[in-house]
């Protein structure tokens, strides 16, 4: 059997704490960087493209989180998500500080028209020479539609949108016929009318009557890329996505995940293989495991219990401060992100969790597997994860910035290398080419 190579991707977002509740105390947290400048992104772009990432991964919300204590403050107090800055608006200063790493940009559904959306990722992607992904969401949370002064759409009525919503942007995305462009000097002729198609969608909830704004883009759409985890959400995935995001606590649920999608994808007539399984990992690398070991507790400490239950409440929405501390989350049903409170749930290999320690867990890395010690045994673990739990590669959720990814980049994609699963050089020049790659 030949041995499977991994892809990997930095996850952030644009704002002071990435998703580590705690980050911003952390001593060598941005020192010298401010996260709101370009400088910091283009240092962050060229630490990944040097580690031969596949792409940076912008998380996003739209506004803080309310659910706790239904308001924002321990959500401003702490710098739980907040601020959180557009994440668009970094994409061309990332892509122009490199020249193959990608950039997956998560941008919501719920408030835009599709007919912008298009034009927006189409314009992204000339301008970074096709090296875009959308993390397509539909906003969860009800900050987010209070924020737009609507009534949150609740989840099945979330994805109906959603289908008619992709419906509308393949129709634009595919409406430029690969030679429309004629660009004739000599007789005035720009483009072909007759291979320009005029869209015409009246759909449940959408009408969109025009051209396409935007030429064909180098990927001619982005890369369609997906985290929902229920099983509604799992569908839309197994049905549009070229990527999938998701996380699970361990080896035995990742394989269950991994069975699930192809099992969907195989009812869609997809190959397993078409479709990449990232899953979240957050690690903590040092030459010796005391040294590895000492670090993680340092992060620990520095999460703040207020802000860690601000965010569990955020995320899975409902509010956790009147929760008994001590009691267990396994009774609790959620009607925010299922997925990642499932990551909880079976954050004690099965054993109950309590309220307390759910909290603590999410804020630390939202659930995903904490891989501590040396270079090697970093590598030993993703290896099991790749092989045992079908995991095509990672998403690296940070701990401290811009270090985090500079030490892995340094101590643990050598190690990676050297066990041949990793690449040692770019070898296309889409985002798309190198999912493709292996
Ligand atoms: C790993 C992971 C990361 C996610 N990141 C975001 C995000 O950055 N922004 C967002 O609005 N939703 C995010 N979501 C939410 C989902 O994409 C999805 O909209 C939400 O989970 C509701 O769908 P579901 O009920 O099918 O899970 C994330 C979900 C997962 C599992």
């Amino acid at each position: 059997m030949s041995t499977k190579r991994i892809h990997l991707l930095g996850f952030v977002q644009h704002g002071v704490n990435s998703h580590a509740t705690g980050m911003w105390r952390h001593p060598k947290d941005k020192v010298g960087w401010n996260f709101a400048r370009p400088a910091y992104w283009q240092h962050m772009a060229q630490t990944m493209e040097r580690g031969l990432f596949d792409a940076m991964f912008i998380a996003d919300e739209l506004a803080p989180y309310t659910t706790h204590q239904n308001s924002s403050d321990a959500t401003v107090k702490y710098a739980v998500q907040c601020p959180t800055h557009e994440p668009s608006t970094i994409v061309p200063i990332i892509t122009t500080a490199t020249k193959h790493l990608g950039v997956g940009v998560t941008l919501s559904t719920a408030f835009e028209h599709p007919y912008s959306m298009c034009r927006r990722l189409s314009s992204l992607d000339h301008l970074s020479d096709g090296r875009i992904a959308w993390n397509i969401v539909s906003s969860y949370s009800k900050s987010e539609w209070e924020a737009y002064g609507r009534d949150m759409a609740m989840r099945e009525d979330r994805y109906a949108r959603l289908e008619e919503y992709m419906e509308v942007c393949y129709k634009l995305w595919d409406s430029w016929e690969p030679d429309a462009i004629v660009a004739d000097k000599e007789t005035g002729i720009y483009a072909d009318p007759a291979k320009v198609h005029v869209v015409h969608h009246d759909g449940q909830y959408y009408s969109c009557h025009a051209r396409h704004f935007c030429a064909p883009s180098p990927q001619g759409r982005p890369v369609l890329w997906q985290a929902g985890s229920s099983d509604r959400g799992r569908d839309f995935a197994a049905q549009h996505a070229e990527a999938i995001f998701a996380v699970h606590p361990n080896v035995e649920r990742m394989r269950q995940y991994a069975d699930d999608l192809h099992d969907r994808l195989a009812k869609r007539g997809r190959e397993p293989g078409s479709v990449k399984l990232i899953y979240g990992l957050q690690t903590v690398v040092a030459e010796t495991r005391a040294e590895a070991q000492a670090k993680y507790e340092r992060i620990k400490a520095l999460i703040p219990p207020e802000g860690a239950l601000a965010w569990i409440s955020g995320h899975f929405g409902l509010d956790f401060s009147t929760y008994d501390p001590d009691e267990y989350v396994q009774n609790i049903e959620v009607p925010g992100i299922q997925g990642l409170f499932e990551s909880i749930i079976y954050a004690k290999g099965g054993a109950p969790v309590t309220v307390r320690e759910a909290a603590t867990i999410y804020a630390q890395g939202m659930g995903m597997p904490v891989l501590v010690g040396t270079p090697a045994d970093i590598a030993d673990q993703m290896e099991r994860f790749a092989d045992e739990g079908g995991a095509d590669g990672f998403m690296l959720i940070a701990t401290y910035t811009p270090g985090c990814f500079e030490e892995f980049v340094d101590l643990v994609v050598p190690e990676l290398q050297r066990r041949g699963r990793y690449r040692t050089q770019y070898s296309g020049t889409t985002l798309r080419d190198h999912l493709l790659e292996y």
